[in-house]
């Protein structure tokens, strides 16, 4: 979808090269994040696909259209943009700000305020507060989620986003993040964002590029990153923790194994039948629709007879098959167990992890 060819950028005013002989294909509907250091040529490397900063030599191709032959004004109105602090107009309304480039396409009227509204919903801004609200009056939560429904306004298959969360608190970016995740499910835009937090890049990445010096040191997954860094530069910027690390980018639901249970209704011989069958030690219990209930365990039942129900424990925690491997570490930290039930949203039983499937998740000999 993207192509930089031998893309090398010198500013008239300075000796070194900001970016140098750099190659980088972007897949159509991936969050391809630059990440490196402070004046390593990220900005730079995004200005060039807007034309923002004219590379000095080598190509830029968006759908394999060369679009140094294109006027520079059209091209950015189908390229969103979002940058940091000085995104908003400050003079203009929400609602202006985001209908910025619809009008600059000369949509009409109704079809403006229609988007607009349709926007500030889907940022979970209500239109009929926040529409005629100055950029002064909103949080900075609120103006980074009013930057990326502008850049997002004219419905543009390119985004790109400059240390879009920046300057926010940890909570409200960790939030803003996550919105960002779940929107980018829905628009499937072809994103570059450029951080200099190997942590967001993590988070945010389908693919990371490193650089330094203006050149890509290490380009992969966020996987690839964390578990094969290029060279002592990626390993120090990815930092210690590396494998704990990788646990947050893997689902519990890809490192779940189906697990049996019972219903609550079902017999102590029953169940003990079915955990000495399969050498179990505990055994979920479920009521209708297989929703998780409690447990019980083998040891307790021992010599009893009864109804499952009476010898239920309560179940101390679960996590959500979306949750990552470090929540189900942490959870099993927390209640000192060497295994977790997976559960879905709504509390169905989806299956169960133990320790080992963690050690085993980032083991290095795969
Ligand atoms: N307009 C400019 N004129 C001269 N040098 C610049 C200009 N903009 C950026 N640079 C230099 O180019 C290098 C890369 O800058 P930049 O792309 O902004 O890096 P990053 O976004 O990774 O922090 C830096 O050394 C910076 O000082
Ligand atoms: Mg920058």
């Amino acid at each position: 979808m993207i192509r930089f060819e031998n893309i090398t950028k010198k500013y008239p005013n300075s000796n070194n090269k900001a970016v140098s002989d750099l190659t980088l294909h972007i897949k159509e509907g991936e969050i391809c994040i630059l990440v490196g250091p402070s004046g390593c040529g990220k900005t730079t490397t995004m200005k060039m696909l807007n034309r923002l900063i004219e590379p000095t030599s080598g190509n830029i191709f968006i759908d394999g259209k060369n679009i140094c032959g294109q006027n520079s004004v059209e091209l950015r109105r189908n390229i969103g943009y979002v940058i940091q602090n000085i995104g908003l107009f400050p003079h203009m309304t929400i609602a202006e700000n985001i209908a910025t480039v619809p009008k600059e396409k000369k949509w009409d009227k109704d079809k403006i305020a229609k988007r607009v509204d349709e926007l500030l919903e889907l940022m979970e801004l209500d239109p009929k507060i926040y529409r005629d609200r100055k950029p002064s009056d909103l949080s900075g939560g609120q103006k980074q989620r009013v930057g990326v429904a502008r850049a997002l306004a004219a419905d543009p298959p390119v985004m790109l986003m400059d240390e879009p969360f920046g300057a926010l608190d940890p909570i409200t970016r960790s939030k803003l993040q996550n919105e960002f995740l779940h929107l980018q499910e829905k628009i499937k835009k072809t994103i570059i964002f450029v951080t200099h937090d190997i942590d967001e890049a993590i988070k945010m990445g389908d693919r990371i590029v490193v650089m330094k010096n203006g050149k890509i040191v290490q380009q992969g997954t966020p996987n690839d990153i964390l578990s094969s860094p290029a060279d002592e530069f990626v390993e120090n910027l990815v930092g210690g923790n590396r494998s704990i690390k990788r646990l947050n980018l893997i689902k519990c639901e890809d490192a779940m194994h189906k697990t049996l249970s019972v219903k609550m209704d079902s017999t102590i011989k029953e169940a003990k039948s079915i955990m000495e069958e399969n050498g179990l030690k505990t055994i979920a219990i479920t009521k209708e629709n297989d929703i998780l209930h409690g447990y019980i365990k083998l040891k307790d039942v021992e010599g009893k007879e009864g109804m499952v129900g009476d010898f239920e424990k309560e179940m101390e925690a679960t996590v959500e098959k979306r949750m990552s491997l470090n929540d189900a570490l942490s959870e099993m930290l927390r209640i000192g167990q060497r295994y977790i039930y997976v559960a879905d949203k709504k509390g169905h039983l989806k299956g169960w992890i133990g320790i080992n499937d963690i050690l085993n998740a980032v083991s290095d000999n795969d």
